[in-house]
């Protein structure tokens, strides 16, 4: 795998290498649900390219970007033995030099569910991923189901501002308990983590009653009380999976979404109603 931090010497490797071009955006700490976007990747195409960046712009001031997990030569390795053809590793001057100004915003789609709880996150995703996709220049993006809401609001930004890319969307890697992997499962507790596969269970609560007719108000208080007491949810909710909005069915597409709070750390997962 050659890896570098340059656009210029990513673009001349790249030019040389054949398509399609599969791309896995990534901010490392690397997991199995990143490995799986890569695996599909390497089945789908000629060539795999991976980014690895922890952009500071989708950091609010009141969460801790110091802190976020940096392993790169472990990444290295797990990206290499995946089959990456292509790491590319900047800089923050490469990505941001002095004088950058110019951000991408997506609109309402990206101000409800997580984006109200942190206002300038998809900003700051649809920035550094509309930069990544003009150096990288793939065929197919490849993206995780478990940030239902980023997935949606990338595919309103390819679609709007015409990127000449395919948007994957890959599965939702799970532990035998069903509990989606995540790096915030290792901040829980042992308490914690023996309740945390109640917020999938309270997921399907909410699709099954909806799906059997219950009124959807009435399907959230149900899916609440499926939640095991240690959790206290944001919110769970179903949304048509293109734009974001409330719907009051399960008919596709759709995800059933939900963010739960275990102590201090905040998990997500959702249940995709697919077509
Ligand atoms: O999902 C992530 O890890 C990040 O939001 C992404 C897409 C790599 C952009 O920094």
């Amino acid at each position: 795998m050659k890896t570098t931090g340059s656009i210029a010497e990513l673009r001349d490797w790249l030019a040389a290498l054949p398509r399609p071009i599969g791309f896995v955006p990534t901010m490392g700490a690397l997991h199995a649900g990143h490995m799986a976007l890569v695996q599909r990747a390497r089945a789908e195409c000629a060539t795999v390219v991976a980014s690895l960046f922890v952009n500071p712009l989708q950091f609010g001031l009141n969460e801790d970007l110091a802190k976020y997990p940096r392993d790169l030569v472990g990444d290295r390795e797990r990206f290499a033995n995946a089959g990456v053809d292509v790491l590319f590793a900047p800089d923050e001057a490469v990505m941001y030099p002095p004088g950058f100004s110019t951000t991408v915003d997506t609109g309402a789609i990206g101000t409800k569910y997580e984006g109200a709880v942190r206002p300038t996150h998809f900003s700051g995703v649809t920035t550094v991923v509309a930069k990544l996709l003009t150096i990288v220049a793939p065929d197919i993006l490849y993206v995780g189901q478990k940030d239902a809401q980023q997935t949606a609001v990338l595919r309103r930004m390819v679609t709007d501002l015409g990127f000449p890319v395919a948007v994957e969307i890959v599965e939702t890697q799970r532990e035998a308990d069903e509990l989606a992997l995540s790096s915030r499962n290792a901040y829980l507790t042992p308490e914690q983590r023996a309740a945390a596969p109640s917020l999938h269970r309270a997921l399907e609560t909410l699709r099954d009653a909806v799906a059997s007719g219950a009124k959807k108000n009435d399907a959230v208080v149900r899916a609440r009380a499926a939640l095991d007491p240690l959790g206290a949810p944001d919110y769970l909710d179903i949304v048509d999976a293109d734009t974001f909005e409330p719907i009051d069915s399960v008919r596709a597409p759709a995800f059933v979404i939900g963010a739960v709070r275990f102590g201090t750390t905040r998990l997500l997962d959702n249940l995709w109603i697919r077509k």
